[in-house]
Formats: structure tokens, C-alpha cells, sequence
């Protein structure tokens, strides 16, 4: 039994997974309200708050499970990248607790804790995985494109080279006027809109192949974010009357579908020169109706099985890095002192 936790950024959860990655308890203590008046994470309140709730929401999620602290083989947490007070928060609980029920601690990558999320189901057994898998992982700190040959073992294909998918559609939000976070804001304000017909641009353009500024990776399959949102900027100081809310939802709307047809056309072109044997999409982006829809469609087309991330472990939760720990197959030492976090932990690293 593992018990996984999870403080990079505004989430605050602790959840306990059993070695065949079934889940025994899922708590996510979400920090949106904490952050929300300020349009975005302010890590000083984050980190505070994350002290104070992560006594109960662990007390919680060892109840929910009915596992006992003896019963307990390992802790996995999160040790980056991430913010630093809040990533230490977590460690600094998982060290203490260490001590407590003595079990080894191990330190987990966050992003690939979002890569183990694809297997995970909150009613039933975990999936089995068809390798080699190519998944799009999409966060608010992350965008990229990874294949993996094997539970654990991926190479990175492709990157964002400027914003995430994530922030992208948290900054245009704000530019908009909408709430934070803005992926589900927009999400909300262009349900059954018709999209503007605006000239957002869908990524980078120029010449494929690898590049400096790719660190190598062949830019058919990176992203770009920041010239839509800046195009966003400049429409809107252009044309004011777009703020109205009469005009809000197709702006949205438009605004989705330039980020979604952005990720699709990266993804498409990365399926096709890497014949996977399945896809699938993890991050709190692939909670996102429209990706979800574009993706079951491409499945389908291609006749490839579809591993979507059930949405209660797109967003930040701990069951993924639990399930992370699972897959390494590394459950750390029973002496976690060295262990330290690394807020910009790269991807790829441990
Ligand atoms: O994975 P996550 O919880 O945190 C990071 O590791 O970054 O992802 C948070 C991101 C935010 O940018 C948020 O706007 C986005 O996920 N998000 C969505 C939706 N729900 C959350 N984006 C689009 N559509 C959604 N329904
Ligand atoms: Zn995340």
C-alpha cells in the first residue's frame, strides 16, 4: 500500500494505491478559492495553506482507505518541479511520517505522475496499457508529447517552446475577463457558441526538423502559445466591444479551438511518423470537452485504442504519483533525509 502525495502548486492531496494501482482513497484539497481574487497562484498563500490542511487531508485519506500506518509500504511525493515552499511542504510531510510508520519515502517527477494518470480508474482495476503509447500531456505548467514503450520508460518528442496549453487558456481568460482557471472558464463561456471567425494563429510556423531553440526535438511536433495569446491582446485592444458579454462566448470559443486545433495538429502529425499501438492524454487541459471529442474522433479514425484520463485525475491529485512510485518500480530508502526537492525538476529526471 503506497501512499501517494502531491503540493507542487495549488492542490493539496494525499491518496493511497494499492501495488496493482487500484484506488483505496483519493482526497484533493483544490486551493481555487484561496487564489481566485488575485487571478492566479500566489505561492505564499499557497504554501500556508498547504501546512494547514495537509494534516486532515492525509488523517483523511488513510480513513477512506481503512489502511492502518503499519500496513503501509512506501510514500511517494511529489519533489518537483513545481514551487518551491509548496513542494517542500509535501516533502517535509512525507519525511515526518516516514519516521512515524517507518517506510521508505521516494521522491517522484510530476510529470510523471500525469503520465501514470492515464491508467487510472477511480471504480474499477487500472488499464492495461498498449505500448508503445504516444500520450499528449497538458497542464497548466506543461505541455508535451511523450511515447512510451513501457509502463515507466518514455522518450520526450515534443515540447512547447514559449506558454503551456494550460496557461495559454489562463491568461486569455484573464484577458477576457473570466475567472480563474480559465481552462474551464472558457470551456463554460463557449458552450454552444458558434467560434468567431478571427485569424488566430494555430502554433508555430517555419521549418520543421530539430532546432536550437527545440533543444533538438524536431519542431513539427513542439507547440506555441504565446503569439495566440498576444493576438488575443491586440484584437481585443483593437475592437473593445468584443468584451461585451453578448460577445464573450464566441470569443471564447474561438479562442478553445485555436488552442485545441494547435495541440491536434501536433499530436496528428507525431501519431503518423510514430505509429503507436494506442494514444492518450493526460494534465488538467485533458479535462477539456472539445480535446476530448477531437481525440475519441482520431481514435476512432485511426482505429487505435484511446486511454483519456478519467477528468478526476486530469487535474493535480496524489493517486497519480502514487501510481508513479508504482510503475519506477524504485520505492526509495528508509532513510529519506537526502532527499530533496528540485522546483524545476526536468523532464525525464527523477
Ligand atoms: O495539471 P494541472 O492541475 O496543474 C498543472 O500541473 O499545471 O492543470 C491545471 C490547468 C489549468 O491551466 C487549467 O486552466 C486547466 O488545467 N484546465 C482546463 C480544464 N480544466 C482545467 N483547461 C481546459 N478545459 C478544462 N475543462
Ligand atoms: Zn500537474
Amino acid at each position: 500500500m503506497i501512499l501517494g502525495l502531491e503540493s507542487s502548486c495549488d492542490e493539496t492531496a494525499a491518496s493511497v494505491v494499492s501495488p496493482d494501482l487500484r484506488i483505496l482513497s483519493h482526497v484533493v484539497y483544490s486551493q481555487v478559492a484561496d487564489h481566485q481574487a488575485f487571478g492566479g497562484v500566489v505561492p505564499e498563500i499557497a504554501s500556508r495553506c498547504h501546512v494547514e490542511v495537509f494534516p486532515d487531508v492525509v488523517e483523511n485519506a488513510m480513513g477512506d482507505a481503512g489502511v492502518t500506518w503499519s500496513e503501509l509500504t512506501g510514500i511517494a511525493v511529489t519533489r518537483g518541479p513545481g514551487l518551491a515552499t509548496s513542494l517542500l511542504t509535501g516533502l517535509t510531510m512525507a519525511k515526518a511520517l516516514s519516521a512515524r510508520c517507518r517506510c521508505p519515502v521516494v521522491g517522484v517527477n510530476h510529470l510523471d505522475g500525469h503520465l501514470a494518470s492515464i491508467r487510472l480508474s477511480m471504480s474499477g482495476p487500472a488499464r492495461t496499457v498498449r505500448h508503445p503509447v504516444l500520450i499528449l500531456l497538458v497542464s497548466g505548467g506543461h505541455t508535451c508529447l511523450v511515447l512510451e514503450s513501457a509502463p515507466g520508460a518514455w522518450k520526450l518528442i515534443g515540447r512547447t517552446l514559449d506558454d503551456a496549453a494550460g496557461e495559454a487558456l489562463d491568461k486569455g481568460a484573464k484577458l477576457m475577463g473570466l475567472s480563474y482557471p480559465g481552462g474551464p472558464a472558457i470551456q463554460k463561456a463557449a458552450e454552444g457558441a458558434k467560434p468567431a471567425d478571427l485569424p488566430f494563429p494555430r502554433g508555430l510556423t517555419g521549418r520543421s526538423g530539430p532546432s536550437k531553440e527545440s533543444g533538438g526535438l524536431d519542431r513539427s511536433f513542439c507547440f506555441s502559445f504565446s503569439g495566440l495569446k498576444t493576438s488575443l491582446m491586440y484584437h481585443l485592444r483593437a475592437h473593445p466591444e468584443e468584451l461585451h458579454p453578448d460577445r464573450i462566448p464566441s470569443l471564447a470559443a474561438a479562442y478553445q479551438q485555436a488552442v485545441v486545433d494547435t495541440l491536434m495538429d501536433r499530436f496528428e502529425r507525431a501519431a503518423d511518423a510514430f505509429q503507436p499501438a494506442s494514444i492518450g492524454c493526460a494534465g488538467g487541459v485533458a479535462r477539456n470537452r472539445l480535446l476530448r471529442e477531437r481525440l475519441e474522433a482520431h481514435g476512432e479514425r485511426c482505429g487505435l485504442p484511446l486511454y483519456l484520463t478519467e477528468p478526476v485525475f486530469c487535474t493535480d491529485n496524489a493517486a497519480m504519483i502514487a501510481a508513479a512510485a508504482v510503475l519506477s518500480g524504485d520505492m526509495g530508502s528508509v532513510e529519506p533525509a537526502d532527499l530533496e526537492i528540485d522546483p524545476s525538476l526536468a523532464v525525464g529526471q527523477r
